[in-house]
């Protein structure tokens, strides 16, 4: 248990996120006395509701989202320190009646201790919410901290964002800015670093010699549920890839970072995302596939004619001397057949093989060969490394055989979701597993870059079945290339 007083109060308590996310995030930490001591959420909308009608409405969300089953008594105990709180964010004069709600709560956790405020918002309420908190003074104590967690999108372009970050860095200092990628909270993208610093094995190969490309895959089965308004503005570049993608890669391929401390690790991935492009020099179809699932635009709060990608495929290059010319290939979409996050590093295959193989023995496909470091983000967290034999009983027929981790059968427990841990981080004033401004300023450039190419060109929407692997052209993108995607 966290020695901290803790009032969490959640902006956009009634919304998506807290449903699905946070509330079964901080349920699991409690049955898990990962909460702090004294501990209060308060969650915020706009309809006016009783604390009881909410502490139902998200016992609904525990039992449905939670990794954990349901307890009925914990969840009591829990539910004992939730209220609501209807307020209009916009309306300055509402943040002193939450001053008020703040001071009633309970005296173990009253308004002098620390609180986290977590902006589950769309991104258009951010700016108000901090300016509103810096004018009621709520940003700031002498008598205990106040963080602000910001959930992506931070902004919808890299102007946007740097308004965004500038409004919100006059109501908050740096240090109590918290800027959530959940993707960071992942047990295997916590991993990466230490796969490839703490094993000598990869290393020395992790490189242009012996690397031949990088295949990065977030799919999802749901489609957008009921965030088609925002998801329409956004489109799977803003929704994913400038996030969760570009985060994935700068891990995969950062240098080694001098020390462990936050900073050292946020300035290598600064310096790698630096370094990513689009493929140069090819036309646009070989480098950007976006696509759109069909009936996309029927759905609720899609415009008819909407022209947002759902679906996202991209060549890109990191122009550095450890990776120049070893293609990136990022994959994203909504309403595709599988629910999955990897990431694949393909070796080359050795350009001697024939000289070494038996006599008498027949080779697959080269293209069947390569060496495969498959990271298994989710569903289930492990490491598959893919690897060549001869076929026992045969004559010297080569084939790929696995060795697979499988990283909850190993360790027999459930990993803490991402979403736990990175609150357990707030709550303790760690700040490694969070984006820095630099790193979302840098990757937002990237993306406006991608955007801007993609609109001069006048390039083309895909359309995709539900449940398909995405539009054909995304796997042209590799074939033209002699390669594939790995599913
Ligand atoms: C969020 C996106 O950041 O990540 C969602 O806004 C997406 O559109 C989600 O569904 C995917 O997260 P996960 O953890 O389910 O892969």
């Amino acid at each position: 248990m966290i020695n901290e007083k803790c009032i969490m109060i959640i902006f956009g308590g009634t919304g998506d996120l807290a449903h699905r996310k946070l509330v079964p995030a901080i349920y699991n930490m409690h049955l898990s006395g990962q909460l702090p001591e004294s501990f209060a959420l308060l969650g915020t909308g706009r309809k006016q509701k009783s604390h009881k009608q909410y502490r139902h409405e998200l016992a609904v969300s525990a039992k449905k989202y939670s990794s954990q089953s349901f307890k009925e008594k914990q969840w009591e105990t829990l539910a004992g320190n939730i209220y609501y709180h209807d307020i209009d964010l916009q309306d300055n004069t509402g943040y002193q009646r939450l001053k008020e709600t703040l001071k009633a709560l309970s005296p173990g956790t009253n308004s002098e201790g620390n609180i986290l405020y977590y902006l589950a918002l769309a991104p258009q309420l951010f700016s108000p919410v901090s300016t509103n908190l810096k004018r009621n003074k709520l940003n700031a104590s002498p008598y205990g901290w106040r963080r602000l967690l910001i959930e992506k999108p931070f902004g919808y372009n890299l102007a946007s964002a740097r308004e965004l970050n500038t409004v919100i860095t006059e109501a908050f200092s740096e240090e109590n800015i918290y800027r959530i990628d959940h993707y960071l909270g992942k047990e295997m993208l916590q991993n990466i670093l230490v796969l490839r610093f703490v094993n000598c094995i990869f290393e020395p190969l992790w490189n242009n010699n012996y690397i031949d490309n990088i295949q990065i895959t977030a799919s999802e089965t749901d489609g957008i549920g009921t965030r088609g308004r925002y998801y329409d503005l956004s489109g799977a570049m803003r929704d994913m890839v400038q996030s969760h993608l570009f985060q994935m890669l700068a891990l995969t391929a950062i240098e080694p970072p001098a020390q462990s401390d936050p900073h050292s690790v946020h300035m290598e991935k600064l310096n790698l995302l630096k370094t990513i492009q689009l493929w140069p020099d090819s036309p646009i179809e070989e480098k950007i596939v976006f696509g759109q699932y069909n009936n996309f635009r029927a759905e609720q709060g899609v415009s008819p004619d909407s022209k947002t990608e759902t679906f996202s495929a991209l060549k890109l290059t990191i122009d550095n001397d450890r990776w120049r010319g070893v293609p990136v290939y990022l994959r994203t979409g909504k309403n595709l057949g599988e629910k999955i996050a990897k990431i694949v590093i393909q070796f080359k295959v050795p350009s001697n093989i024939d000289s070494h193989i038996l006599p008498g023995s027949s080779l697959a496909d080269r293209s069947d060969l390569p060496n495969l470091l498959t990271l298994k983000v989710q569903p289930r967290e492990g490491v598959v490394f893919q690897f060549n034999i001869k076929k026992p009983a045969t004559m010297g027929e080569i084939v790929p055989v696995e060795m697979d981790f499988c990283q909850p059968c190993a360790f027999l427990i459930n990993t803490p979701e991402a979403y736990e841990r990175l609150l357990t981080d707030a709550i303790m004033g760690d700040k490694t597993r969070f984006t820095g401004w630099n790193e979302i300023e840098c990757a937002w450039s990237i993306v406006d870059n991608i955007y801007q190419e993609y609109n001069k060109a006048g390039a083309y929407l895909h359309q995709y079945e539900p449940g398909s692997n995405g539009p054909q052209a995304a796997i042209d993108m590799l074939s033209r290339d002699n390669r594939r995607w790995w599913e």
